[in-house]
């Protein structure tokens, strides 16, 4: 993604100098940064030498300007007596994803379209994974409409023991933050897209999450910001795209995939949810959004189906009372399709 410092070197070494050999191999470029498309450099020549060198400069400048991805480009030259200059290479390449500390593995779950069931798999999912014994946190994404503190029957606010970092509420053995916690319910938010992107990142980073097997992160749905933040911030073990059957809904399905393949997020897999309706009275059961949609889907954009789950009243009234199905029944053939859907992740080591 973006410029890389490997790239411009490569424009350097077809810039000519007037007496032979290339720029990139010459030893004269000094203090190289790489930012996002912003690229600056120093040509460090001999002071006789500095006339001669002009066309060089612009050379150069126009070469990197050339590179798809460059914003800005600036080149200077400098010319200095002394013949051992110091090397004012950058110490580390900045920007760039960094792995969250004491997590091991991040899952987004994500969705193109809206209300789809991503919160109810994120809640479920989280608390099947803990009790299969797993440490997990919960990282609630949906900044416009945060809907884990109801599910997971967690409110009060995250302390701040140091000032610096936020502790997790816990509740069904899982870890949450979310902006539902640090803010009135109900209370609507605007967000523009630095202060999104600052919040998803603080809930990353400043965030004590303490040691966990993995966090799950439920995503607004789209293709937005909060994806790309996300995305970018840190390395994601991969993403599972929650899908209703219906031919809409799959449409928007593989928008998010192609996404998160333009982001080199490994894809997973999907999950048909709503895929079949169990009368609560009678048993029986309905294709209520058509049958088959979402595994067609899949095989379609070669990613393997995860679980099909069922729509179930049961399934909303309890995540409406912040006790997931896994928790207030665990016996039920609805539980049990999250916990086959947690095993099935623990089992390929992506949970
Ligand atoms: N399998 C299911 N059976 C019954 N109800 C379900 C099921 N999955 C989700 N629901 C209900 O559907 C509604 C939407 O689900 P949910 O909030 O999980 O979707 P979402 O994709 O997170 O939505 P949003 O895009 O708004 O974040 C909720 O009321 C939820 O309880
Ligand atoms: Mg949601």
């Amino acid at each position: 993604m973006g410029l890389t410092r490997e790239q411009v070197l490569a424009a350097l070494s077809r810039v000519a100098l007037p007496d032979g050999g290339d720029l990139a191999a010459s030893d004269m470029v000094r203090a190289l940064t790489v930012e996002g498309g912003a690229v600056r450099f120093v040509i460090e020549v001999d002071p006789a030498r500095a006339a001669q060198m002009e066309p060089v400069r612009a050379a150069a400048e126009a070469a990197v300007r050339a590179l798809p991805g460059a914003a800005s480009v600036a080149v200077a030259m400098t010319a200095h007596t002394q013949k051992a200059a110091p090397d004012l290479k950058p110490r580390a390449e900045p920007q760039g994803p960094r792995p969250v500390p004491g997590i091991d593995r991040i899952v987004a779950i994500a969705s193109g379209k809206g209300g789809v069931g991503k919160s109810t798999v994120a809640a479920n999912l989280a608390v099947a994974l803990a009790a299969e014994g797993r440490r997990v946190g919960l990282l609630d994404a949906d900044v416009y409409g945060p809907s884990q503190p109801r599910m997971l029957g967690i409110s009060g606010r995250p302390g701040s023991p140091d000032g610096k970092t936020m502790t997790p509420l816990a509740n069904h053995g899982v870890a949450l933050m979310s902006l539902g916690l640090l803010m009135a319910e109900g209370e609507a938010v605007v967000w523009r897209g630095p202060m999104l992107m600052g919040a998803i990142q603080q809930m990353l980073f400043q965030v004590d999450w303490g040691p966990r097997d993995i966090l799950i992160v439920d995503m607004p749905p789209g293709t937005g910001d909060a994806q790309l933040t996300l995305a970018q911030k840190t390395p994601l073990t991969g993403a599972i795209v929650v899908s209703t059957p219906q031919d809409i809904a799959l449409l928007d399905a593989r928008k998010g995939i192609d996404m998160f393949r333009k982001l080199k997020v490994p894809i997973l897999g999907m999950i048909e949810n709503m895929a079949v309706h169990v009368c609560p009275n009678c048993g029986h059961t309905e294709h209520i959004f058509g049958q088959g949609g979402v595994r067609a889907e899949a095989a379609k954009l070669g990613v393997p189906v995860l679980a099909e789950l069922p729509l179930h009243i049961d399934i909303r009234t309890t995540s409406d009372a912040g006790t997931p199905i896994v928790v207030a029944q665990p016996a039920s053939p609805q539980a049990r399709a999250f916990r086959d859907l947690a095993r099935g992740l623990i089992a390929g080591g992506m949970a």
